[in-house]
């Protein structure tokens, strides 16, 4: 018999037992999680499923509370969602609650529903996997923003033993903001200010927008950053930004941002398969193809 497989599906055989996850998003069509996870699934040869779950606002707090009784063995959270899922499950964990935000539920055997946050392990997970001899001790770390993704990876370098945290922000209030929440040595630069926040930093990550297809660009002199430094983007649409390529020019090594997604997809999908997922250059392959 002949596979039927058109672009972005894989084929799988379901069981009555197949273990169930998915993303609830909104809008969800854009995630890269169903065709990630379901690799995973096909490689590993699992009887389970991985699908997107477009779930209004309005609803999200019912859709959540409803997983145990569909009998989901979790879910990721993703925009716009992350920051109400911490009030809707039943336990979090630490990290989750410094983050503010969770983007992986796992439903416990009594049906009760745990928090996690995984960004801030594919983060650092992605910079040790992209430099091998990368260390968060190296020296102070660059931030450019200071939203969801900035907050999971401040809080990864911290817990990483970062000696300092530099917080470039067009909003200065919002950079207060996630000082205060989340505490440590962190320090706020003023956005005008960007260039003189490179001095002697050893890691520079944009965790803004700009750069990404269809915004503005990121508009960053490098000359004053060490050529030492690591430089990180977690723009991945496109996956050479501007800003990887002018770091890469001058000689720093540079990290993409599509291994944070695919690493941070590693503990959610080891609580719901009961297997330790590896994240290849096959993998990455596989995701990049998608389109969108
Ligand atoms: P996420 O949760 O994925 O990190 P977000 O909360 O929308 O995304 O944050 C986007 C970041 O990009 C913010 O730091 C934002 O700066 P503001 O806090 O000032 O909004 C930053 N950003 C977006 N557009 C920008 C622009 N044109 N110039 C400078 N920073 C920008």
């Amino acid at each position: 018999m002949t596979e039927v497989q058109r672009p972005g599906t894989i084929g799988l055989t379901l069981s009555g037992r197949s273990r169930v996850a998915g993303v609830m998003g909104w809008p969800v069509a854009h995630s890269r999680s169903p065709r990630l996870h379901g690799y995973w699934l096909r490689i590993y040869g699992i009887d389970g499923a991985y699908v997107p779950l477009p779930v209004q606002p309005v609803h999200f707090a019912a859709a959540l509370r409803a997983l145990p009784m569909l009998g989901f063995a979790g879910v990721n959270v993703t925009v716009p969602h992350k920051e109400a899922a911490l009030g809707v499950v039943d336990r979090s964990d630490p990290t989750a609650r410094r983050i503010g935000a969770v983007n992986t539920v796992v439903v416990a055997p009594d049906g009760t529903l745990d928090g996690r946050n995984s960004d801030g392990f594919g983060f650092i997970e992605n910079l040790r996997a992209g430099v091998p001899n990368w260390s968060a001790a190296a020296g102070p770390a660059v931030l450019l923003g200071a939203g969801g993704a900035a907050r999971a990876s401040a809080v990864a370098l911290l817990d990483a033993g970062a000696p300092e945290i530099r917080i470039v922000n067009r909003t200065i209030e919002r950079a207060e903001r996630l000082s205060k929440d989340i505490g440590g040595p962190l320090r706020i630069h003023d956005w005008a200010d960007r260039t003189g926040a490179l001095v002697d930093a050893a890691l520079l990550v944009n965790t803004t927008t700009l750069g990404m297809s269809g915004q503005p660009p990121l508009v960053l002199a490098l000359d004053r950053l060490p050529t030492g430094a690591v430089v990180n983007d977690i723009v991945y649409s496109p996956l050479q930004t501007e800003l990887l390529a002018a770091a890469k020019a001058r000689g720093n090594a540079v990290v993409d941002g599509l291994g944070m997604l695919l690493h941070q997809a590693r503990p959610g999908f080891a609580a719901w398969f009961g297997v330790e997922p590896a994240v290849t250059p096959e993998l990455r392959r596989f995701v990049l193809e998608a389109p969108g």
